[in-house]
């Protein structure tokens, strides 16, 4: 199959500087929705007609080579924009039209419209209480033979509720040569997509009709508002099938999944998380209220707690993450792991059972198992030119407030006493510590005010 995707149209609405089909659904481009969902149903090609923002757009893909473009400049009518795309057409599969600015319908909507059409034409429309500016379908004796377009309805005509979604599918030659066949003389003076459906009744050809099985599926983004509104319903959509999956969450409508998000049975999501790229969740995983996790896979019975920030992670099972953790990339937790408040980890392996509870900086080291890093370490990693690596191997106990500048190692079971700034090798089941003696001064008084 073909599939063009018109994305010309300007998107004045949105009040933007951004072409309108670049604007994010749950963190992904509208047009990206549609190249996705073109590219699961098995395109053979896909044709995307630009115009505003070209090159924005263009650019915005340009990571898939295999897209093809056409450019539409002046924008002559939906009509005018497909006939850009018909040299990329191969006329041996049928071609299906779709929107870049209507981003959500599915690819089982979609393969019943291809299946539907079975080497003619079909279409996807729906009705609609208020039907007021869409093209209205024309039947005769229930047979589509025709649309015609809100400014050129006669009253009769603006009262039927079956409405043209745009979507459709037509075999290729016929399509090339009902387009070259448009003629503009209409109140817009444009190009009109639709009126290949009267050319195709005219010929007796049958056209059939298929309905999504949501409205919002075919409804399209022209500003801010419908685009929040098209997000919500889209998120709705995902937690209501994670709920039907058996996934506890607190709020389906404080639920954000910007990506792709896999989780085992008996999970339970607080509110406010959002979840991007890819995330998998083991079973009894539980995560807190208001945590941003971007790429992570988090193992069974692992508890995240409020307010943690975790990208490109790895973290084992029964792990106690948070409140206020922050873990970077690429960081691999073990089984059994416990990271606290203001934690920062970076880049690092923490093992099995190893914990640091509270403010802490630990990056670009290898963490043992059985290690305990005291509030306030810093790993200082960075000389400021650059990053070195730094060990601490199984059962060390890092005390309290204790910078550790790397590249340096602390051997098995040492202890570092509190307020150590570590530059050589600890060695290990010794307590090494760098700290000045205390003293006390007899006979020493505070400073008093100078009198004025
Ligand atoms: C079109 C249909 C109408 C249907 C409605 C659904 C025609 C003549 N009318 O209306 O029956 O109910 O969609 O929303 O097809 N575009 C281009 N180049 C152009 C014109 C439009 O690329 O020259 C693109 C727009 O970017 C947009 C889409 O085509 O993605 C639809 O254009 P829009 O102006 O919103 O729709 P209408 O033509 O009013
Ligand atoms: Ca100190």
């Amino acid at each position: 199959m073909n599939v063009v995707i018109l994305a010309a149209g300007q998107g004045k609405r949105m009040h933007s500087d951004r072409p309108k089909v670049l604007h994010p659904i749950a963190g992904r481009p509208l047009l990206g929705h549609v190249i996705h969902t073109a590219r699961a149903l098995d395109a053979k090609r896909i044709v995307v007609v630009y115009g505003h923002g070209g090159d924005q757009v263009r650019t915005a893909f340009s990571g898939d080579p295999s897209l093809g473009w056409a450019l539409q400049s002046p924008q002559l009518g939906t009509g005018h924009a497909v006939q850009q795309a018909v040299p990329q057409l191969d006329d041996a599969v049928p071609t299906l039209i779709l929107y870049g600015d209507v981003p959500l319908t599915s690819r089982a909507t979609l393969g019943r419209l291809v299946d539907a059409a079975a080497g003619h034409l079909a279409l996807l429309t729906v009705a609609l209480d208020d039907p007021t500016g869409y093209g209205r379908i024309l039947r005769n004796d229930g047979r589509v033979v025709g649309i015609v377009e809100q400014k050129d309805a006669t009253p009769e005509q603006l009262a039927i509720r079956e409405t043209n979604t745009g979507i459709l599918v037509v075999p290729t030659p016929d399509l090339k040569r009902w387009l070259a066949a448009l003629r503009n003389d209409n109140a817009q003076g444009e190009y009109y997509l639709t009126d290949i459906i009267r050319m195709a009744a005219d010929e007796g050809r049958p056209v059939t009709a298929v309905h999504p099985e949501f409205a919002w599926e075919t409804s399209g983004v022209n500003s801010r508002r419908q685009l929040a509104e098209l997000e919500r319903i889209y998120q709705q959509s995902i937690a209501g099938r994670l709920l039907d999956q058996g996934v506890a969450i607190a709020d389906p409508a404080r639920f954000d999944v910007r990506g792709d998000l896999q989780c085992g049975r008996d999970v339970f999501i607080d509110v406010n998380s959002v979840f991007e790229g890819k995330v998998v969740l083991g079973d009894r995983v539980t995560i807190g209220p208001n945590c941003v996790l971007r790429d992570v896979t988090i193992a069974s019975d692992s508890q995240i707690l409020a307010y943690t920030h975790a990208e490109e992670a790895t973290i084992g099972r029964n792990c106690r993450i948070g409140p206020y953790t922050r873990i970077r990339p690429v960081t691999t937790l073990a089984d059994d792991v416990h990271l606290g408040n203001f934690v920062e980890v970076k880049a690092s392996q923490i093992g099995l059972g190893s914990k640091s509870n509270h403010h802490a900086y630990v990056g670009d080291t290898e963490v043992g198992a059985g290690v305990n890093i005291g509030a306030g370490t810093i790993v200082c990693n960075y000389d400021g030119a650059n990053k070195h690596r730094t060990v601490i191997e199984d059962g060390a106990f890092i005390g309290s407030d204790c910078q550790l500048v790397a590249p340096v190692r602390v051997g098995k079971g040492a202890t570092l006493g509190a307020g150590t700034t570590l530059t050589r090798d600890a060695p290990a089941d010794k307590l090494t510590i760098t700290r000045a003696k205390q003293t006390t001064i007899d006979g020493w008084q505070r400073p008093v005010k100078n009198r004025k």
